[in-house]
């Protein structure tokens, strides 16, 4: 009986299905971060979007909590990278409405069509949909509020570049914010690849001129890591 528990325990919960495997989309089973020794996730293919779209996701990750941790106003520019199916997005838009505008960048385009369908179904107006590259954002220099990556960073295929291009598109005051499973915590049915500890986050990107600001475990299952720009400190110094 005990181990047929501890079987089910192991089981991650994201599908197999879910992950990309040679196909050209990005990532690598066998590629390591040269910072902090991290492999670096396969890129979660399109073909297994549905789980992005889960109804229990609501309770798992509890998006309306994460944003009101994170706190974004009316007006702001922020972007979304990595936004699959529209999960945050819409979510982002309904926040920074009215004057803001969301840009929602992914590497695939079925996952922009996805969305496509999802701002017209939920009439939601003000995203401006991105066709990034692995290594490019596609993003203009200097415009933004805010970055947010919601289960995204640990699968970047060029991490350093994606922020060092990343780092030049945020205003002084801006913030990049990682919402990540957490890695420390064995309990979360995620595989190992696909989470990532605040150390792991804090040495990678303090690496690329970001500082580890906040970090918030309110989430049942991920961290919230807020950082903003090493040089807009150091100015105010
Ligand atoms: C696990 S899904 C998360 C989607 C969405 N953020 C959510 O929470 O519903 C990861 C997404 O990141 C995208 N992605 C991976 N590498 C990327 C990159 N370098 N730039 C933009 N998107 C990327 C993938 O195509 C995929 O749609």
């Amino acid at each position: 009986m005990l181990l047929v528990i501890v079987a089910a325990l192991a089981i991650p919960l994201q599908p197999a299905s879910a992950l990309g495997s040679g196909n050209g989309v990005g990532g690598g089973d066998t590629a390591v971060h040269p910072v902090s020794g991290r492999r670096i996730a396969e890129v979660m293919s399109h073909s297994a979007a549905d789980w992005l779209d889960r109804p229990e996701r609501v309770h798992e990750e509890q998006p309306e909590r994460a944003l009101g941790v994170i706190g974004i106003r009316p007006g702001q520019v922020v972007a979304d990278v990595g936004a699959g199916s529209g999960y945050y997005t819409v979510r982002l838009a309904r926040r920074v409405a009215p004057g803001g505008i969301v840009y929602a960048t992914d590497i695939q385009p079925e996952m922009l069509a996805l969305l496509g369908k999802r701002l017209a179904r939920e009439k939601v107006s003000g995203v401006v949909p991105v066709l990034a590259t692995p290594a490019d954002p596609k993003l203009p220099d200097g415009a933004l509020d805010l970055i947010l990556m919601v289960d995204v960073y640990h699968e970047l295929a060029h991490p350093q570049e994606t922020l060092r291009q990343l780092k030049r598109t945020l205003k002084p005051a801006g913030r990049l914010v990682l919402i990540e499973f957490r890695k420390e915590d064995a309990s979360v049915p995620i595989r190992i690849d696909h989470k990532m500890s605040v150390a792991e986050a804090k040495l990678e990107l303090e690496a690329e001129g970001f500082h580890l600001a906040k970090v918030s475990d309110v989430l049942p299952w991920q961290h919230i890591l807020i950082f903003d720009l090493a040089s807009t400190l150091a100015a105010a110094r």
